[in-house]
């Protein structure tokens, strides 16, 4: 897994909570939200629909769609707006492809 992008400073005390990224186990705190729990083990929360580069939001408040990812289910979730729950399985890529969805013509 990638180096972390946000370093946690504040409310450490929170009670952990458990859910798997891309198959591997991690945990975030109580309260976070899906895009704080990721990216405080992952430098990540997708790759690009528009090339390869790899996507970690940027307004953090619902505003950019910056920050979409799915779960196993093949859900699509927005990061930044959905509280992280114990037991969630996410990913960075989409189940059925590992890309992002593209345009159909
Ligand atoms: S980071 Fe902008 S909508 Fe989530």
């Amino acid at each position: 897994m990638s180096k972390p992008r946000f370093v946690r400073v504040a409310e450490t005390g929170r009670a952990p909570v458990r859910f798997r990224l891309d198959g591997r186990e991690i945990s975030g705190l109580e309260g976070d939200s899906v895009l704080t729990a990721v990216l405080t083990n992952a430098n990540h929360v997708r790759t690009s629909e528009f090339s390869n580069g790899k996507r970690a939001g940027f307004c953090l408040m619902g505003a950019c769609q910056d920050c979409w990812m799915w779960t196993e289910e093949g859900d699509r979730l927005r990061a930044c707006t959905t509280r992280i729950e114990p037991g969630m399985a996410l990913r960075t890529t989409t189940p059925e492809t590992g890309t992002w969805p593209t345009t159909r013509s």
